[in-house]
């Protein structure tokens, strides 16, 4: 049955191709732009990444008004407002009137708050939650690096709040991108762990969305076909990164599981994952890989008919299998999916304290992700689900 109501928000215009940052100056001309501020980070700088995009400025009415470079792993509050230089001052200075975020959900997010700053004026804290921000905002430019986060896609931004170790959300329409730029050519550097890690966050925005209360149909069509193209694609493009193909199938998943989950919403995986980066800094990607099949195994009984689904899209046959058997299946495939990708498969190997699993757990509570999984959650259950991935 459907849902009674649902919404789903279509965010930007996607441009994907092979070498497709060779357009970028063509394709920024449609939005009506011509100064471009640039939200980076060193390490893309030094592998000529930024400059290889930034080539394909070459021959249009766009030119580039200023870079920032030193976005670090971890978007933060302290960098957006009152970065290096002043972050958002220095795109008013210098009279951007696009910003182009290039690198990974760090990178996206940041610029993403940094355009509150721009456009609205005051303070990032005083926009955080949901649709605070009622009005266009400057328009935004998202050119992923990694094939994961789906930031380039999605109306919300994920910024630490280092005073007191708790990653924000923001939330509205117009945080989403204008354009995204999908060229795995700026993908194949990638080194195989954070392949991997970024691909199993993508897996579970795509399998969280899929089984939360908030699902859609469209949604749902999106999340499933991302699980399968992930499910063909993840290992191959850790093991064989040179495999452009498969890199190009991982950035175009993580893509739709963006749009997926920007509407369909997440649930306790990334409720504990936020909470594991915000207090131990553990990167994100590398959280949600080592909670998921705890977070799916919690939820089960809530979705049991959806686990199968997920299984039989990763490949596996589930004809004769009752629902909860077939979701055991899809659980399985998942753990065995982030072995044979290389990842740690506990807390324990990820920095995380065992006697800080309370405090993770009653971080996890109050994060907006919780409120949208499909099995209610307690303190208590949030924390055995700990224990258990520990
Ligand atoms: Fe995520």
């Amino acid at each position: 049955m459907l849902p009674e109501y649902f919404e789903f928000f279509v965010p930007a215009r996607i441009a994907a191709g092979r070498g497709m940052s060779g357009s970028l100056g063509p394709e920024m001309e449609k939005l009506g732009v011509r100064r471009a501020f640039v939200v980076t980070d060193q390490v893309l700088m030094q592998l000529g990444l930024v400059q290889k995009v930034l080539d394909g400025l070459a021959g249009s009415a766009v030119e580039v008004a200023g870079i920032f470079d030193e976005v670090r792993p971890n978007s933060e509050v302290g960098l957006v407002e009152k970065g290096p230089g002043d972050l958002p001052e220095l795109a008013r200075v210098a009279g951007a009137d696009v910003l182009v975020a290039i690198g990974g959900g760090s990178n996206i997010d940041t610029a993403k708050g940094m355009n509150i700053i721009l456009s609205e004026g005051g303070h990032l804290l005083d926009y955080e939650g949901f649709g605070v921000i009622t009005r266009p905002l400057k328009p935004l430019v998202a050119i992923p690096t990694t094939a994961g986060t789906g930031s380039e896609v999605t109306q919300f931004a994920v910024i630490k709040h280092e005073a007191i170790h708790t990653k924000l959300s923001f939330s509205s329409p117009y945080l989403a991108p204008n354009l995204a730029i999908l060229d795995p050519e700026l993908t194949v550097n990638l080194p195989p762990k954070l392949t991997a890690s970024t691909g199993m966050d993508a897996l579970t925005h795509a399998v969280e969305t899929y089984v939360s209360t908030s699902w859609n149909p469209i949604a749902d069509g999106l999340a499933l076909e991302a699980i399968r193209i992930i499910g063909a694609n993840l290992v191959e493009a850790t093991t064989n990164g040179g495999n452009l193909e498969a890199r190009y199938q991982m950035l175009v998943a993580s893509t739709m599981a963006g749009m997926a989950f920007s509407s369909g919403m997440v649930g306790c995986v990334h409720a504990m994952a936020h909470a594991a980066g915000g207090l131990f800094d553990v990167p994100h990607g590398i959280a949600n890989s080592i909670l998921l099949p705890y977070g799916m195994e919690y939820n089960l009984e809530a979705r049991p008919e959806k686990f199968r689904e997920i299984a039989r899209a990763l490949g596996n046959d589930v004809e004769d299998q009752d629902p909860k058997a077939g979701g055991w299946t899809a659980i399985e495939a998942v753990f065995d999916l982030a072995e044979r990708c290389g990842l740690p498969r506990a807390l324990s190997e990820a920095g995380v304290p065992e006697e800080g699993l309370p405090t993770m757990a009653e971080a996890a509570m109050v994060d907006g992700a919780i409120f949208t999984n499909p099995r209610p959650a307690e303190y208590d259950e949030i924390l055995a689900v700990l224990k258990k991935a520990y």
